[in-house]
């Protein structure tokens, strides 16, 4: 197995930091600043023996050395300032991708590619496009970041135990995003049967805005220990061939009533990468919902040049 990691910022190395200590695969992580992936990896390297691992980690700014990668994951690109929504990313971010994937795919046939720059659903669309990879190997990593956000705003609004918490974000990973309450449990019950509408309609503003909220704290860039955490499960998924069901971004071809989009649904992630997408049954209200993330991440794809 062999990782790559493109952008060396702040998700792209806690990423590859939490790759490279699981011991998941040796990785390469790649950036377009000279020196900055190459210092990282190298600081990650000194810590191998007090952490007690067996992998490496290169750091390079060259994408020869990315050349047989299975799995590459994407952060590179601007990440929001205060008071910015991600989709405003749109123009600037889809240069970026451009040129990562003229870069990698020089060196990389069909590798599985997970997709993190925002805004991700439309940059995963791109990816895909560009790179003419199979779109089972194409897909955006935001779905289990604000399904895990959800759990803990349902934690602190009910105070119940995190690992009894299990809820569903779908949609896009923006502002038509979907909490999908009647899959989201407590315990195997129904949110909606246990907590009155104040909470979580209380629940859900603040996941909405949870990730604006972390930026607004730091000032400077976006959250990234939590969305390493997910580039962590999703690629932990692919490597050990889990086929656990995670909510990600990936390309419809029917399902879920939509077609030729990117789109956060549950799928069945595992060594080919999306095996399955699982079509839960939704309710009227939720088809709404999903609808109007369709209809934003298509308004937002009429704007790229393809
Ligand atoms: P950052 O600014 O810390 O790091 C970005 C890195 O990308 C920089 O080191 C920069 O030099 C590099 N870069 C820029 N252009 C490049 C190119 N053409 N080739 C290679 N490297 C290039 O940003 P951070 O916090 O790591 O965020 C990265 C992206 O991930 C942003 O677009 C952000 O909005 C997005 N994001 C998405 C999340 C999600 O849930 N999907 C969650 C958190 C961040
Ligand atoms: C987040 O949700 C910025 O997309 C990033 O934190």
């Amino acid at each position: 197995m062999k990782i790559t990691v493109i952008g060396a910022g702040n998700v792209g190395a806690t990423s590859a930091m939490r790759l490279l200590e699981a011991g998941l695969s040796d990785i390469v992580l790649l950036d377009i600043a000279q020196g900055i992936a190459k210092g990282k990896a190298e600081d990650l390297m000194d810590a191998a023996s007090l952490i007690g691992h067996g992998r490496k980690i290169t750091g390079t700014s060259d994408y020869c050395d990315t050349q047989g990668s299975d799995i590459i994951v994407i952060t590179a690109g601007f990440a929001r300032k205060p008071g910015m929504a991600r989709e405003e990313l749109l123009d600037k971010n889809s240069s970026v991708i451009r040129s990562v994937v003229k870069g990698f795919k020089e060196f990389n046939d069909e590798p599985i590619v997970i997709v993190v720059t925002n805004p991700l659903d439309i940059m995963t669309f791109l990816v895909y496009k560009e790179s003419k990879i199979d779109s089972r190997k194409v897909f955006g990593m935001a779905g289990c970041l604000d399904s895990s956000r959800m759990n803990l705003m349902v934690e602190r609004a009910l105070n119940k135990p995190l690992q009894e918490i299990d809820s569903l974000v779908l949609g896009t990973h923006g502002e038509t995003m979907a909490p999908i309450l009647s899959h989201s449990k407590v315990d195997g019950l129904n949110l909606t049967d246990i907590a009155n509408d104040g909470d979580i309609a209380q629940v859900i503003a603040k996941t909405k805005s949870r990730g604006a909220e972390i930026v607004s704290y730091l000032g400077t860039g976006s959250a990234f220990y939590a969305p390493s955490a997910g580039v962590f499960r999703m690629v932990r998924a692919v490597v050990e061939d889990t086929q656990e069901i995670l909510p990600c971004s990936c390309f419809l071809k029917g399902e879920y009533g939509f077609n030729d989009i990117y789109l956060g649904v549950p799928a069945q992630i595992g060594a080919g990468g999306i095996e399955d997408i699982i079509e839960l049954p939704i309710n009227d209200n939720e088809k709404k919902l999903l609808g109007a993330a369709a209809d934003s991440t298509r308004n937002q794809i009429s704007g790229l040049k393809l």
